[in-house]
């Protein structure tokens, strides 16, 4: 299993931050953000990692995470010269899936510190994980049947057919570069993570995790602030059990 994190973007909404920086180097509590979802990839077993990076900024990114070798992994970049959508990275990253199977974490995606361990649980097909949110047509949405059987998946929807958003935490077999190749644009004109989803989940080759751990898209200035709060709690709390 290989990994990918998808950092790229110029991320308008966090301006003025992001004339600074990048998105992803902004401090969660104490540690660059982008520490996070490495840290998943690597909780899942994941050594070969390709970081794909926006231009802007590219230089602070090798300076902050060189080669991997501080981190017991093994760093791969690629420059996306303009975002356009998540499913794309399966085509920049194409050389380096080389037929292996691949995980993808968004960069501004963090998850419970232990959560990354699921991803080993990936057997074939592809793999998604879906939380209950308040706000879920700012997300991809899954319907489930009264078996709680995923039947459909719909991006940012206006009148949400359930309350749970699919995160930015997806495992796929080594079809999905061809997959990703041969999806059209969506009218926002990206290539959309919800129709290769939907790809596999028509083909009944698609499982839905449910969970109920901490996440959260540190995309706004709100999340951000929420998620650097629950890391310190989180960073105080396992210090002091090693204290006892
Ligand atoms: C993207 C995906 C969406 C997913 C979300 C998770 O949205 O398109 O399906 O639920 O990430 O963070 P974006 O954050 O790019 O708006």
């Amino acid at each position: 299993m290989k990994g990918i994190i998808l950092a790229g973007g110029k991320a308008t909404r966090l301006r003025p931050l992001t004339l600074v920086t990048s998105k992803q180097l902004l401090p969660v509590y104490d540690k660059p953000m982008i520490y996070y979802p490495i840290n998943t990839l690597i909780q899942g077993g994941i050594k070969d990692i390709l970081i794909i990076i926006a231009p802007d900024y590219s230089g602070q990114f090798l300076n902050l995470l060189g080669d991997g070798s501080e981190f017991g992994v093994h760093f791969n970049y690629a420059i996306q010269k303009e975002p356009k959508g998540l499913a794309d990275a399966f085509i920049v990253g194409k050389n380096f899936i080389d037929g292996d199977d691949v995980t993808m974490i968004l960069g501004d995606n963090i998850f419970d510190p232990s959560f990354g361990s699921e991803i080993k649980s990936f057997d074939k097909g592809a793999m998604v994980f879906a939380k209950k949110v308040e706000d879920p047509e700012r997300f991809g949405v899954v319907e489930f049947d009264k078996d709680m059987k995923a039947i459909s998946i719909e991006e940012k929807p206006e009148n949400p057919k359930s309350n749970f958003a699919v995160v930015g935490l997806y495992c796929y077999d080594s079809r999905v570069t061809d997959f990703a190749s041969k999806l059209a644009p969506s009218p926002r004109g990206e290539i959309e993570i919800t129709d290769l989803n939907n790809i596999y989940l028509k083909n009944g080759e698609m499982k839905v995790n449910v969970f109920d751990s901490l996440w959260e898209d540190a995309g706004t200035f709100d999340s951000l602030l929420h998620v650097s709060n629950q890391m310190a709690e989180f960073t105080k709390l396992t210090e002091s059990k090693k204290l006892v």
